[in-house]
């Protein structure tokens, strides 16, 4: 079975390079689809509040009988629990949905600018780390203003931060601005979630080369430029083929051309905007 590397967080603990996203898997096939990649060698799965899901997710990882420390699970805290005593409430949901005593990442889902809460919120994440019950905290879609104002205002810097990034939308400016900061950065729809990418000549002519499909290619680029990556399936056969991503490498031209993708174009809401 394929082993997954493991990126250091800046808090002194590690999470696996490679996980399972379970957005838009309705709650009653998300046990299903967990299980299809716990058994093709997932061990970091990522849901949120947002998703409906965590009790599916939940009971696939409860009934997989892998030790619970061999399991790393990413939870959100949708926007509309913003604020202090609500963000600290709606983790002790997504925990009692989850069915486990700890998160080993939650993250703020979005800044949600316009609402002025992810810095009282980022409090509340700070005692649920204290408190050990996760492991890890961090944010998702924050921009380097939105990080800036945390660094100003608490005492401990994200861990990872998760944006949307493939290679339309490749984010070099805020990838080197987590890197500076010591945050590690995340790929959302890494495959771009449908945007054509996967049919693009350039695309599928390295995978080609490689003898590896499009979606391969896709994160095994990826995973050399050092991002965490969730490609999300519920179709047995490319939850598996999406984690044999590590016994091949893109040479230099390759990576070159994939750099020559960009388009800037997002498949989600730009971070500044969505409340
Ligand atoms: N923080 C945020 O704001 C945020 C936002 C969006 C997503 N996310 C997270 O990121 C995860 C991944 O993003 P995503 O779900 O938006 O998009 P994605 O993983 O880039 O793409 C998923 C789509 O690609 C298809 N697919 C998967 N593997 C494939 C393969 N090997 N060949 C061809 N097609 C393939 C899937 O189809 P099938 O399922 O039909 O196989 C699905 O339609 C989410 O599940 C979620 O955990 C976070």
């Amino acid at each position: 079975m394929t082993t997954v590397p493991a990126i250091p967080l800046n808090n002194g603990t590690a999470m696996p390079q490679l996980g399972f996203g379970v957005y838009q898997v309705p709650d009653d096939e998300a046990s299903a689809a967990v299980t299809a990649a716990l058994e093709a060698g997932y061990r970091s799965v990522d849901t949120a509040a947002l998703y409906g899901n965590e009790e599916g997710t939940g009971r696939a990882l409860a009934g997989s009988g892998i030790p619970r420390e061999d399991l790393f699970v990413t939870t959100k805290l949708w926007n509309t629990e913003q604020g202090y005593d609500t963000t600290l409430r709606a983790f002790d949901t997504s925990l009692a949905r989850l069915g486990t005593e700890y998160v080993d990442l939650y993250l703020i889902h979005w800044p949600a600018p316009a609402l002025d809460k992810y810095a009282e919120s980022w409090q509340a994440l700070e005692r649920i780390h204290e408190e050990g019950r996760a492991k890890a905290v961090g944010v998702s879609n924050f921009q380097p203003a939105h990080l800036n104002r945390l660094f100003e205002e608490s005492g401990i810097v994200p861990a990872v931060n998760q944006i949307e990034l493939h290679p339309r939308l490749q984010q070099d400016a805020l990838r080197a601005f987590d890197a500076d900061n010591g945050i590690v950065t995340e790929a959302w729809s890494p495959l771009g979630r449908g945007n054509g990418v996967l049919d693009d000549p350039a695309v599928t002519g390295i995978a080609a080369k490689h003898g590896r499909s499009p979606a391969q290619t896709v994160l095994r680029w990826h995973v050399q430029l050092g991002n965490v990556v969730i490609p999300k399936s519920v179709t047995p056969s490319r939850i598996a083929e999406n984690i044999d991503v590590f016994d091949f490498a893109l040479d230099e031209a390759d990576m070159a051309a994939l750099a020559g993708l960009e388009t800037g174009e997002r498949v989600g809401p730009d971070p500044d905007v969505l409340n």
